[in-house]
């Protein structure tokens, strides 16, 4: 592999590779894979990991809300900042899509800290103008206005992106989102959100939003579908709702862990892949437990009874197919010349052909076996 600046500029092989004016780093002992894609992660829930519920409203109101009010402190905000950044490179995790709080500042400190680092994310300020305790609620026009602002300051300087963050329907008002949706889908930037999670969550979407067949069409009533958009979980969802989402090219952010954790239920992994949907994994840090993306592959497979995540798949899902969730495959997700020099050198023992190697990574070794990351053709470990 030859990397010309933040790109890999060609794949020869090692024999025929000409090393004429180039620093030469030997790793032919290594393997070489692609950086990870984690597509849906909360920053601000890096220290509540494990923090147990059966249900998502109850573990978000005992555990998540007063988690995010301890980052309008923003000396506390920088030090997780940090430790998660620094955690995400740890497992390899060389590109993740970011939900911060609501608050304007400290995710301004995250996009500091990403760029500091050349890391490449897309980072969001949380939108909530109701249903939410009192210190995390926001007028609906200084939680549109706050978002603009960073996306004006933020989006596609050095690798980063602003992701227009409207947490889910439940806590945000159909003015919020409609705003939110108008001003993406004008500006063509990205939106992230949750999708029908959690059954008692439906339940009350469905209470909040007694003008809308679905929970998928209150989102789609204020614009917020579309091929830039990131649906976390999508689990509990009719034919006519998946139909919408193929409709608008949104794309899906597969949690499986978290799903398992909170009790979520089960993505309907086969029948929403082979409808066409594209679908990328997410660790859903703290509703995941931890950032290794390797472990969410294993989690993808054992949540898949019918054998339909297989190794294959799943490596796929974290690296291609994030990158496809993304609307970023030109760009990332392959080793690949022409792409950004995004890249693991991971030390396995098994060499026996690539299905065996994909097995030791996830279901024995998973972080444990990288050695190095660079994000962009920078050293980040
Ligand atoms: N739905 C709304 N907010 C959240 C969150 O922080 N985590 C998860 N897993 N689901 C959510
Ligand atoms: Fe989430």
């Amino acid at each position: 592999m030859t990397i010309d600046e933040d790109k890999i500029s060609d794949i020869s092989p090692f024999e025929k590779f000409d090393s004429a004016n180039k620093i030469v780093i030997d790793k032919s002992d290594k393997i070489i894979l692609p950086g990870l894609i984690d597509t849906h992660v909360h920053l601000s829930q890096w220290r509540i990991r494990g923090s147990y519920k059966s249900d998502l409203l109850e573990w978000l109101a005992t555990y998540t809300f007063p988690e995010e009010e301890r980052f309008f402190n923003l000396e506390y905000a920088r030090i997780v900042t940090k430790e998660f950044f620094s955690n995400l490179i740890a497992a390899g995790t060389t590109t993740a899509t970011i939900y911060v709080t609501v608050s304007q500042k400290a995710t301004n400190i995250a996009f500091e800290q990403a760029s500091k680092l050349n890391y490449r994310a897309l980072i969001g300020k949380v939108c909530m103008d109701r249903n939410c305790p009192p210190a995390l609620l926001e007028k609906t026009d200084t939680s549109f206005e706050q978002s603009v602002e960073l996306c004006q300051q933020w989006d596609n300087v050095a690798n980063l992106n602003y992701v227009f963050t409207p947490r889910f329907a439940p806590v945000c008002s159909s003015a919020l989102m409609s705003k939110i949706g108008n001003y993406a889908q004008a500006h063509n930037k990205y939106i992230q959100t949750h999708l029908s999670e959690n059954r008692n969550e439906v339940a009350l979407v469905k209470e909040l939003f007694p003008q809308a067949s679905s929970y998928t069409d209150v989102y789609r009533q204020c614009q917020i579908l579309g091929s830039k958009t990131i649906m976390g979980h999508a689990i509990h969802l009719t034919d006519n709702e998946i139909n919408m989402l193929i409709e608008t090219d949104t794309k899906l952010a597969h949690c499986p862990d978290s799903n398992l954790f909170l009790k979520s239920g089960r993505f309907l992994y086969k029948k929403l892949v082979d409808k066409g949907l594209i679908v990328g994994l997410g660790s859903d840090v703290a509703g995941g437990t931890c950032l290794d993306m390797f472990y969410h592959m294993k989690m993808a497979n054992y949540t898949q009874t019918d054998g339909s995540v297989g190794v294959h798949e799943a490596f796929y899902l974290a690296t291609l197919g994030g990158a496809a969730t993304l609307s970023k495959a030109d760009e990332i997700g392959s080793i690949t010349a022409g792409k950004k020099a995004d890249f693991l050198v991971v030390n396995l023992d098994n060499r026996d052909g690539v299905e065996e190697m994909l097995s030791e990574l996830i279901f024995v070794k998973g972080k444990e076996a990288i050695e190095e990351v660079y994000c962009g053709g920078e050293k980040l470990k």
